[in-house]
């Protein structure tokens, strides 16, 4: 793999000093926005109680404002100023998971603008674990009396990849946003989101926090999402065609890539192709395949999935062939990106 990011752990995290947390800061409190790095991908922040700022980051992405932002919180914040109430299951899964890559939906606090949970009466709450985005979020919330919350989507234009490093962000955004350069994301793939605004738990988004560490924790297995959940709360990356690649992308198990190989190859197509090396066997080194061995590891494998999306759609190839994961509980986050990206061409396929 050309582009593989490292986890900050391993590949020595850029310093970020205090002068640069205090300047991002100031940035947020004066309204600006501020990309900033966090354990699963970059975030796009803005101060959550300034309607102003938020519709700036839905400018930026070029997102509907009908879609509900996350907010985020230092690990000294005070969750229970944003909630109308805090739901004793709440505060179990902030003990166990915060801070981490587990955000929860739940009834917003009167005060909370609307702009910020796109009209909805919730509000998703998080508190990441990395540490640029603790500090950069204690400076901010100090600034506004230990109370301030900044809502972050993915820095990513709508629909497209999220970033998991600082260069990403820029790839998206050119030189327009400020980004706080902590290195690769070690989770590589969105938070968990877990809704408690309905009186059970019901997971919108899998992430790295399983539906059965949430069980373990609550005593009662999340209802998990089936498309039959009506009154779900809309959430864009719930959306069938997200997170995807500009290059068409199709999933499949090894057996039905083989033949569309077998074209490409004979039409001098070039594609990528991503496998395990088992499975590809002599297409690995096909001359008109450009190949990418899956990692066999289903964290790695999310660590590192969005940066080869986007270094395939730099590739020169003119589809992306996946080979399609084992159904099972410890490939379910990655399957859920991976079916997305898929989604998005199938119309086309
Ligand atoms: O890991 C993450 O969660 C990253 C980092 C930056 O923290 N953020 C992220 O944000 O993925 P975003 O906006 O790209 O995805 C957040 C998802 C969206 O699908 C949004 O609709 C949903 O969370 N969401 C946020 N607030 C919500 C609410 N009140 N009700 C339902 N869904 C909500
Ligand atoms: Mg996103």
């Amino acid at each position: 793999m050309s582009e593989r990011p490292t986890s900050p752990a391993t590949s020595g995290m850029p310093m970020v000093s205090d002068a640069q947390i205090d300047e991002a800061a100031a940035l947020l409190d004066s309204g600006e926005l501020v990309a900033f790095p966090t354990e699963t991908v970059y975030g796009l922040g803005g101060d959550a109680e300034s309607p102003a700022a938020v519709a700036r980051i839905y400018a930026a992405k070029g997102r509907p404002a009908s879609h509900p932002v996350i907010v985020h919180l230092a690990p000294h914040g005070d969750p229970q100023y944003w909630v109308a109430h805090m739901p004793a299951d709440a505060q179990k899964l902030i003990d166990a998971f915060w801070p981490g890559p587990l955000t929860l939906i739940l009834e917003r606090a009167a005060r909370i603008p609307d702009a910020v949970s796109g009209g909805q009466t919730s509000v998703g709450l998080r508190c990441p674990s990395h540490p640029v985005a603790q500090r950069l979020l204690e400076a901010f919330s100090a600034r506004r009396g230990g109370h301030g919350g900044v809502a972050a989507p993915s820095a990513n234009r709508f629909g497209h990849v999220s970033p998991t490093t600082a260069q990403h962000v820029r790839d998206e955004f050119g030189g327009a946003i400020h980004v706080l350069d902590g290195g690769a994301c070690e989770v590589g793939i969105e938070s968990t989101i877990l809704d408690l605004s309905r009186g059970f738990p019901a997971l919108l988004r899998p992430g790295r926090v399983t539906p059965h560490e949430i069980a373990d924790v609550l005593g009662v297995a999340p209802r998990l999402p089936d498309g039959s959940d009506a009154t779900a709360p809309r959430a864009s990356g719930t959306l069938k065609a997200h997170y995807a690649p500009r290059t068409p992308l199709a999933l499949l198990p090894f057996d039905s890539l083989e033949p569309m190989l077998a074209v490409a190859a004979a039409n001098g197509m070039r594609v990528a192709l991503v496998a395990r090396a088992s499975s590809a066997g002599a297409w690995a080194d096909a001359s008109n395949v450009h190949f990418v061995a899956a990692p066999e590891d289903p964290h790695v494998y999310a660590r590192e999935l969005y940066g080869f999306l986007r270094a395939l759609d730099r590739a020169d190839v003119s589809r992306i062939f996946v080979e399609r994961l084992p159904d099972t509980p410890e490939w379910v986050a990655v399957n859920d990106r991976l079916g997305r990206a898929a989604a998005a061409f199938e119309a086309q396929a």
